[in-house]
């Protein structure tokens, strides 16, 4: 059965998504004349002669080689305006996006074409063309904004922009994911294949991404020069597992160079750099090495001290021979030359070994135009108008502003003036230029505008308003007097009606340099002064009324107010079981509750009758068990027993009580009440119906199965309630018992942390054992368990062990599912380490998750269960972690949520991982093989 439905499940995800993936290409032969399928890839590729009505389709003297794409470029008239593309994306997905460039005609030097490419209104590349039958490309990587991306060429400062083919491709998972994708793309300077066995670049079908791994044959100038003598190509046909995180393809990996004289070097230049980059290195042991041998190498960097210290035992770091293992340094600084160099450590046989390289540089996303204003723009484009102005695409205001606009240099740029005069533009003045905040001028003169002039009160900036020479009606609009820098109205010839508002007027008999302009609308009058007296005098009249009515209303409400306020009382002195007054409680309690709003103390008598003589155990405490029980008025509760109870003092446990019930917060079970007799001491919650999160993941006979989203939506309110017991309390409060029976459901299944706060009495109580750490095995935190130092972090680690349980419904601690590391943590961390997410995930969740969902929560739960308090996220992270988590598996997502910024800041680089391995080589100075 099991392997039947393995065998299912394989067939469906797998070979539909394959498919599904090269649908998902988008590759465009720019100034191409037909659709067809590439021979040698067997991808489809589509004309833009239907996407694209701009410039015009050019016939390329120097093929490159056979391919189609390349018999065509699309050439772009040298102009003022920027020509774009208009791709779909899906938002928050990561894609390449690569646009090529083959000039193809021979001219003189200094006159082939040098223009700008943008990606929205990010400056993307200068793109100059040096050498006509060279390739240029332009690759980026980027998390999409929003549901489409314009690429744009424009400004050229020679010759005329043009481009050859322009490619979009899906990446999966969290393949190039950074800390900075918010704020920057990814433009890729180099991706090197090493060893490579032709001039050939790989690509896709051998890369399902269709990534371009060049090859290091590659004759470019300046490209991978000052090369080690003794350097070896080396390959295999062996396969290589790649399922790490950014998954090269086999291939790439099966070539390789090594150092057989003890070094490899190279030199090459970055394009525009110097600059912060994200570099990957891609090793994968692809030698039989004899049992005495090893292969260990530092990197070298004179000028960087900092990169050369770690160690690489490849076949170690990897876990075995054939099998990538790929370091990363996730922000580095390097300069326009890179030269590096991998020697190989003392100890070592052979000699270091490199299968690939890649190298991005982190560009800035630049903001583009505010969004309210081109959503004002496109009502204006998309007005009925046959006119060449409405074909401008891109960003309104960057590279180059659309003719009709001028723009702020602000950031984002701001619409200051729209210019539409006599564009034969036909119907009403849409609403949505209200908007349009920072507009200074607005020209709509000459045109065929009708309907009446629109509320534009909030456009408080008008200087310039042109409206004249349009079929307008209705009355002119009272706020324009208000507009308080308006310097020129014009409405003439229009069929305006009513009168001219008198602040209009006014305004222009006080000298203030006002033009106005109105002839021409037969039914526009002016006002007369006795009418403009009835009219205050009404109003007046009016003004008084409403003031009446306001005080009438005002009057009743307080005196409904006090009623209300009288009967609350009454109705809690009749629910004295629930709610009693202070006095009840001291004279009950000992005197010891001096705040009415606290807990209150419940006699024995009373939760015995509650709990029909403790009858109905719910569960069990980490004290004692605990009962269910309703009170006297209907409302039902747990009674979590203390069962060793010292003679410690009771002022203590009330003072903790009160203390406790003070804590109020819609994620932490509410304490209603407690109870006090010689040797039973009792702490009255309220009753949560669905039990604990624990029954719900691991008890097999629980039919309520959680989906993920409900388990994001429970991970979210636990952590919320934990997050204020950090933050929220003074003094902050540390759970120390974090676990998934500790985190409670209510009716509507949303979560509350319980068993909070009792640390500090049951510290108090256990002093002759105080040197144990208490919390509950699996979850305890080993930094805490080793020093005894107690710190929010340590409820943090327990928590990523929670969310470890929820991604993978497995239990904490299980020599049966994890072997001899018996813990979930050190399963999970190595298959999520390895980039093997999909085997953590827990099986009643597969095929109904977004796996991108899950990856946000595992790389986060991996953060919480560091080894080092300090390298662990705070609770307040781990929310916006599991919101970025939540949004992505709605899918409904917007992408300005600041919240995700910081969630994604969050992720880490294998970089620490890489360094973890090998800091004991490197703390004594010499190089022993490092303990594995
Ligand atoms: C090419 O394919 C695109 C997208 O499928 C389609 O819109 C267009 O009409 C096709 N063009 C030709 C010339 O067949
Ligand atoms: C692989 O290496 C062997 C030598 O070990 C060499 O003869 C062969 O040409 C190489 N193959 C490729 C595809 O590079
Ligand atoms: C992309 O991810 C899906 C699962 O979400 C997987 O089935 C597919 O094989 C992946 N595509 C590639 C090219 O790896
Ligand atoms: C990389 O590090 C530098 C210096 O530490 C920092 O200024 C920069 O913001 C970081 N991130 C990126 C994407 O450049
Ligand atoms: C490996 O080293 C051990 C001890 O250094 C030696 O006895 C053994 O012969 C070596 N084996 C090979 C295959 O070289
Ligand atoms: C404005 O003119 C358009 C035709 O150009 C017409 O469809 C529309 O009904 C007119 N609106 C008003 C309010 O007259």
């Amino acid at each position: 059965m099991g392997l039947v439905s393995q065998f299912f499940v394989t067939f469906l995800c797998l070979i539909p998504s394959i498919l599904g993936q090269v649908t998902e290409f988008t590759s465009i032969d720019c100034g191409g004349t037909s659709n067809y399928t590439d021979k040698t890839t067997g991808l489809p590729w589509i004309s833009d002669a239907e996407i694209q009505g701009q410039g015009k389709s050019v016939q390329v003297e120097n093929t490159y080689g056979n391919s189609v794409q390349y018999q065509t470029r699309r050439d772009f008239p040298t102009d003022g305006k920027k020509y774009c593309y208009k791709l779909t994306s899906e938002e928050r997905r990561r894609y390449i996006v690569r646009s090529t460039f083959l000039y193809g005609t021979s001219v003189t030097e200094g006159t082939y074409p040098k223009f700008q490419l943008y990606l929205d209104a990010t400056k993307w590349s200068t793109v100059t063309i040096m050498e006509a039958s060279r390739i240029y490309v332009k690759e980026m990587i980027i998390r999409a904004p929003s549901r489409s991306i314009d690429v744009c060429l424009c400004c050229a400062s020679t010759g005329s922009p043009f481009i050859s083919t322009l490619e979009m491709r899906p990446l999966n998972l969290s393949m190039y994911a950074t800390d900075y994708e918010d704020e920057f793309y990814l433009k890729v300077a180099e991706r090197v294949n090493f060893g490579a066995p032709t001039q050939q670049a790989i690509r896709y079908p051998d890369d399902p991404y269709d990534r371009i791994w060049e090859s290091d044959l590659d004759r470019r100038p300046n490209f991978l020069v000052g090369v080690a003598s003794g350097t070896e190509r080396i390959n295999t046909t062996k396969n290589i597992d790649v399922n790490t995180r950014e998954y090269p393809p086999v291939k790439v990996m099966q070539t390789a160079v090594v150092g057989t004289k003890g070094s490899l070097t190279y030199r090459l230049n970055l394009e525009d750099f110097p600059a912060n980059a994200r570099a990957y290195a891609y090793f994968a042991e692809i030698e039989d090495l004899g049992v005495n041998d090893t292969r260990k190498f530092k990197m070298e960097q004179p000028y960087m001290p900092d990169y050369s210290n770690a160690v690489v035992n490849v076949a170690e770091n990897a876990n075995g021979s054939y099998t990538l293992y790929e370091p990363s340094y996730m922000n580095i600084t390097l300069d326009f030359v890179l030269s590096f160099s991998f020697v190989k450590t003392r100890d070592s046989t052979r000699g270091p070994i490199l299968n690939a390289m890649e190298i991005s540089k982190y560009v800035e996303i630049a903001a583009k135009t505010d969004a309210k204003d081109v959503s004002s723009l496109n009502a204006l484009r998309y007005m009925p108008a046959q006119s060449e102005w409405t074909e401008e695409d891109g960003d309104p205001c960057i590279p180059t502003n659309w003719e009709w606009v001028t723009c702020s240099s602000t950031a984002p740029p701001r619409i200051t003036k729209i210019l539409l005069s006599g564009k034969n533009v036909k119907g009403e003045i849409p609403q949505e230029l209200k908007n349009v905040e920072g507009l200074t001028e607005l020209w709509l003169d000459g045109n065929s505008l009708n309907g009446t002039i629109p509320d534009m009160s909030d456009l408080v900036n008008l200087k310039i308003l042109h409206l004249e020479n349009n079929r307008l009606t209705g009355p002119l609009p009272s706020y324009l007097g208000n507009l308080p820098y308006l310097q020129e109205l014009y409405i003439q010839n229009n069929s305006l009606s009513g009168e001219i508002p008198p602040s209009l007027l006014k305004r222009k008999l006080d000298f203030q340099p006002f033009h106005l302009g109105y002839d021409g609308n037969p039914h526009l009058r002016r006002v007369t002064k006795s009418r403009n007296k009835l009219v205050l005098g009404t109003s007046t009249g009016v003004l008084a009324i409403l003031f009446l009515l306001i005080l009438f209303i005002l009057l009743r409400r307080r005196s409904k107010a006090k009623t209300s306020s009288e009967r609350n009382e009454k109705a809690n002195s009749w629910r004295a079981s629930t709610r009693p007054l202070s006095a009840y409680s001291i004279a009950r309690g000992g005197g010891s509750l001096m705040d009415e709003s606290v807990a209150y103390y419940i006699p024995l008598s009373d939760l015995e009758e509650a709990t029909n003589g403790f009858s109905k155990q719910i569960g069990k405490g980490s004290f004692g068990p605990v009962y269910y029980g309703k009170m006297k008025d209907g409302k039902e509760i747990a009674v979590k027993t203390m069962a060793d109870s010292s003679s410690h003092g009771t002022k203590q446990f009330v003072t903790e009580v009160a203390l406790l019930s003070r804590i109020h917060h819609r994620n932490l079970v509410p304490l209603i009440g407690y109870c006090e007799e010689v040797h039973q001491r009792m702490l009255v919650y309220e009753y949560m119906h669905n039990g604990t999160l624990r029954d719900h993941i691991h008890d097999s006979d629980n039919q309520n199965h959680l989906d993920w989203l409900a388990r994001l939506w429970i991970a979210e309110d636990a952590a919320k309630g934990l997050e204020y017991l950090h933050t929220g309390c003074n003094p902050s409060i540390i759970h120390r018992d974090v676990k998934t029976s500790n985190i409670l459901l209510d009716i509507n299944m949303r979560a509350k942390v319980s068993d909070f706060g009792l640390s500090r009495q049951a510290e108090e109580d256990l002093t002759h054992v105080s040197s144990v750490a208490r919390g509950t095995v699996g979850y305890l935190d080993p930094e805490y368990y080793a020093n005894q130092q107690l710190t929010e972090k340590s409820d943090v680690y327990s928590f990523g062990v929670v969310l470890l349980e929820l991604i993978s419904g497995r239990k904490p601690v299980s020599t049966e599912e994890y072997g001899s590391d018996w813990s979930i943590v050190h399963w999970a961390r190595s298959l999520i380490r390895k980039g093997d997410v999909i085997s953590i995930i827990d099986p009643t969740l597969m095929g109904t998750v977004k796996v991108e969902s899950i990856w946000r929560i595992a790389e986060v739960a991996i953060q919480c269960v560091e080894q080092h308090s300090f390298s662990r996220p705070r609770m307040q992270e781990i929310i916006l972690a599991i919101q970025d988590a939540i949004k992505i598996e709605k899918g409904t997502d917007k992408i300005d949520s600041s919240g995700s910024s910081k969630a994604q800041s969050s992720r880490k680089t294998l970089l620490t991982s890489f360094l973890d391995i090998q800091s004991p080589d490197l703390s004594n100075g010499s190089l022993v093989p490092s303990a594995r």
